[in-house]
């Protein structure tokens, strides 16, 4: 299990904001949040925007605010990526899908993956709220619950039951793809837009200073500008940075950037795979990166075009407009995995 201080010991999770009030920007959603609170009067609601810019953070505050003491009670917490992407090997290992399935073996699951969310959610939507006029369903990474297929489509679901529980339940959608989302679960949402926060300047300096850290003005907009409005890749390096060196400069975190990642090395054994033609290897690798990395297929798509530009500059070309049509085929809402491992049989045939 986790504690609380290996969690303080990873800086994202320890100035992780707890209040409305300690979100960083999104000044004006804020107000308009603290007044709807106030009026008892919240909506259902959609927080979209990129990764990494307080849309979690702010859904669980909201639930700190409404319910004070209560707020535990009152919130359940749901990850549609981790639930419609791991299916029922995450379901198996999910004590609280128990009543749901009555097994711990995946291969002993006799339900549908679609059919559980649906017994679940209702479930969640039928608890009777504590101290409270209604209790709030917040289903995180939105843009993995499955539409328009009949028999697994999610959303239509959601959105019969949020009809019906209406009077006792809201429900909160946080997703990076606002598109990914039905316009009838949309119209039923105020849709709350998240920009990067691209001045992020003060907030490096008041952790440094809450740390104690010697860091350079060039430092800080080294970090700034790497960071690209995501305020966890900002913390991150910064805590990285002070392994590295007691007077962080421009240069530490130059050599920071400049390291590979976790899914850039990954991606390198998967081109690596794909070139010498082991297709075996390459979809486990695409599993991985899925499954254990959480990247969706686009992202996938986006490391595999930048590694191939570094490695095969002058093949680039080629491989476009494979990368492209697997791109054009994921936004339509093709299945990831079949349209990854297609990707990677054009360019081996190739
Ligand atoms: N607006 C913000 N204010 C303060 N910290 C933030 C903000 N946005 C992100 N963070 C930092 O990044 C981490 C991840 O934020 P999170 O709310 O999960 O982002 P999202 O849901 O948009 O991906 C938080 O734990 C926090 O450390
Ligand atoms: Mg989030």
């Amino acid at each position: 299990m986790i504690n609380e201080s290996d969690l303080n010991s990873v800086w994202i999770e320890k100035y992780r904001p707890k209040t409305l009030d300690e979100i960083i920007g999104h000044k004006e959603i804020i107000n308009n949040l603290k007044h709807l609170i106030k009026s008892n009067n919240l909506p259902h609601l959609v927080l979209y925007g990129p990764k990494n810019i307080g849309k979690t953070s702010t859904a669980f505050a909201i639930a700190r605010e409404l319910y004070r003491d209560s707020w535990e009670s009152n919130l359940t917490y749901f990850n549609a990526s981790d639930f419609f992407k791991a299916g029922k090997k995450y379901i198996a290992e999910n004590k609280q899908f128990m009543p749901f399935i009555k097994t711990d073996d995946p291969k002993k699951i006799q339900k549908s993956v679609i059919d559980i969310f649906k017994a679940v959610i209702k479930e969640y939507a039928g608890i009777a709220p504590l101290n409270a006029d209604y209790r709030i369903i917040f289903i995180d990474s939105a843009e993995s619950l499955p539409y328009g297929k009949q028999g697994q489509d999610a959303q239509q679901a959601l959105r019969r039951i949020m009809e019906k529980y209406n009077r006792t339940c809201r429900f909160i959608f946080s997703t990076t793809q606002l598109s990914k989302l039905i316009p009838p679960i949309r119209s039923r949402c105020l849709n709350l837009f998240f920009s990067p926060l691209l001045d992020q300047k003060k907030y490096i300096k008041y952790i440094a200073d809450k740390e104690n850290i010697n860091i350079t003005e060039e430092g800080i907009d080294a970090i700034q500008y790497y960071a690209k409005g995501d305020i966890a890749k900002a913390i991150n390096t910064l805590q990285i940075a002070t392994t590295l060196e007691s007077k962080i400069s421009e240069e530490t975190i130059f050599e920071i950037v400049s390291m590979e990642s976790p899914e850039e090395k990954k991606i390198k054994e998967l081109i690596n795979a794909t070139f010498n033609n082991k297709f075996i290897d390459a979809r486990k690798l695409i599993d991985t990166l899925l499954q254990n990395y959480g990247l969706s297929g686009s992202e996938i798509l986006k490391l595999f075009h930048d590694a191939i530009l570094k490695k095969y500059p002058d093949q680039l070309a080629k491989y476009i407009k494979y990368i492209a049509d697997a791109d054009y085929n994921l936004t339509k809402g093709s299945k990831e995995r079949i349209q990854l491992e297609h990707l990677l049989l054009r360019c081996m045939l190739d």
